[in-house]
């Protein structure tokens, strides 16, 4: 029932920061798990390259530790044989020692492939050392984290960068939304049924609801995270990219430029906002835990650690069904979903004791990734028509059974689209910086304004004008919950 596994081509993969964080938490993790389920070839190899000096065996004994700690359970033979894959080359992105060592390194042959897992001022040294020292040709491929620009002058900036080096087709710029299941279980589900597509539009649909909601707070990255904020930190990115997916147009083939032009199109139909129209939160302290402020050492914050907004995608199919976002940190529940809240049937054969229901369709990523669609039935047994509504559950779990387990995570999935080479999960150059036009202006009108975030208690579903700014539409957001 679950994926076929079929093994991509050998390849030779650098991961800059393959000590970092992110390459012990998911980058490795997922690759072993790649490796186990038997798609990386015989011929694959790691290679992580960081400042640390230590050898070979010290980095293979690191990412031993971090399998077993954030991997999940593991047959430790197989993680054995993994880590035999390793290698490690002490480099300096800044400098020019190590550089040679690790050209000598790669194979001719197979596909080369260099993660950025640094911070993006060292982008622009990496893509340059890469091609001065040959180790990187026309056919490499760089991968690029997040964050991507810190607004459109930034990501300008990056982009000229980067394109002087490699060419946008050699650039695969992550946004790990897109390697999860149910957001290309998302595009299965438009395009590959007749029963949705019709229904898809202002016609049918009263507003559509994305949210992305952490119970976390900002944990250690609060000095970087109180420079972005939500709007840059996820809105920007995350949560774009989810809208661009749930309004584009269907492309014309599930091809890397036909599905990024589709969604191109979204942002730049995007009205501006009015800030009558978002609403900023700041969580506050509570008995047993500091507030935001506190996490980020910075009594005067302003910046946001939640964001709600009513948004407009000015366009024939989108006209008049406003569409709502919100994501936030310390919130009462991990939980990330897309609704689409279909309009009341014309008229009711039923009456008005029947009262009024609704279709929905709700797109789960997280927890429990799957989908729900709510219909309206009878409610069974004697008392007349009485309707309730009822979901129609399509959880992986109880779909795929235990194969479920093997449905790879976001980043094993991207990973090996990069070694695919299959850019559809990426985002293209334009498509990030459109972003950054329509989210500059947002940023600008607070600084301007100086705008204070409303606070909210941890454990909440954000500040009250969040709830307001539905309510006053006479609509209401789904609760947040697991
Ligand atoms: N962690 C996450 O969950 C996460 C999520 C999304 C995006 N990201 C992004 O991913 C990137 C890496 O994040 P991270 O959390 O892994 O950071 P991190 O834990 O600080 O790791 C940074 C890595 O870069 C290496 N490094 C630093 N300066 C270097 C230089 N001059 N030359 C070569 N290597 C250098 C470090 O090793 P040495 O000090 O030994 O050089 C280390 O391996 C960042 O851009 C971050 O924004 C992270």
């Amino acid at each position: 029932m679950v994926s076929r596994v079929i093994p991509v081509d050998p390849f030779d993969l650098v991961i800059f920061g393959g000590t970092g964080d992110l390459a012990r938490r998911k980058i490795l993790p997922g690759l072993f798990r790649r490796f186990n389920s038997g798609q990386m070839p015989e011929e694959a190899r790691i290679i992580g390259a960081a400042r640390s000096d230590m050898g070979r065996e010290a980095f293979q004994d690191m990412i031993r530790r971090a399998v077993e700690e954030f991997g999940g359970p593991h047959d430790p033979e197989a993680l054995t044989e993994f880590v035999g894959r390793l290698d490690y080359v002490a480099v300096d992105a800044m400098g020019d020692g190590g550089w040679e060592d690790l050209k000598g390194k790669l194979r001719a042959g197979v596909v080369r492939a260099f993660y950025f897992s640094v911070g993006p001022s060292l982008f622009g040294a990496l893509a340059e050392r890469l091609r001065g020292f040959g180790l990187a040709d026309d056919d490499s491929r760089v991968v690029v984290e997040k964050p991507f620009g810190h607004d459109l002058a930034s990501a300008r900036a990056l982009n000229v960068t980067l394109r002087e080096h490699f060419h946008e087709e050699q650039i695969y710029r992550i946004d790990h939304y897109l390697g999860k299941e149910t957001v290309q279980n998302l595009m299965a589900v438009r395009f590959g049924n007749m029963l949705f597509e019709p229904l898809w539009n202002a016609q049918y649909v009263d507003h559509i609801q994305i949210t992305v909601a952490e119970t976390v707070d900002v944990g250690g990255r609060g000095g970087y995270y109180d420079k972005a904020g939500a709007m840059r930190d996820m809105v920007q990115n995350h949560l774009m990219q989810l809208l661009c997916l749930i309004a584009m147009e269907p492309p014309a083939r599930f091809e890397p430029d036909s599905v990024r032009d589709e969604k191109l199109k979204v942002i730049r139909a995007l009205d501006p906002v009015d800030y009558h129209q978002i609403v900023r939160g700041q969580y506050e302290a509570d008995d047993s835990q500091p507030g935001y402020r506190a996490h980020v050492d910075n009594q005067r914050s302003t910046t946001e650690s939640f964001v709600a907004m009513k948004l407009a995608i000015s366009n024939w199919r989108w006209a008049g069904t406003p569409f709502y976002l919100r994501t936030g940190k310390k919130l009462r529940a991990r939980a990330s979903e897309i609704a689409v809240v279909f309009k009341d049937a014309p008229h009711s054969i039923f009456g008005p004791e029947a009262g009024t229901h609704r279709n929905v369709l709700t797109i789960r990523l997280q927890p429990n990734e799957g989908m729900t669609l709510g219909v309206t039935i009878k409610e069974p047994g004697p008392g007349g028509m009485r309707l309730i509504d009822v979901p129609l559950d399509m959880s992986f779990a109880d779909a795929l059974g235990p194969d479920a387990e093997d449905v790879p995570d976001a980043y094993e999935r991207l990973i090996m689209d990069v070694i695919r080479g299959n850019q559809t999960l990426f985002m293209r150059g334009d498509e990030v910086e459109a972003a950054w036009a329509w989210t500059d202006p947002i940023i600008e009108g607070w600084t301007a304004r100086g705008d204070v975030p409303k606070p909210y208690d941890a454990g909440s579903s954000g500040p009250e004008d969040a709830l307001m700014l539905m309510h006053k539409d006479g609509r209401k957001w789904r609760d947040i919950r697991v």
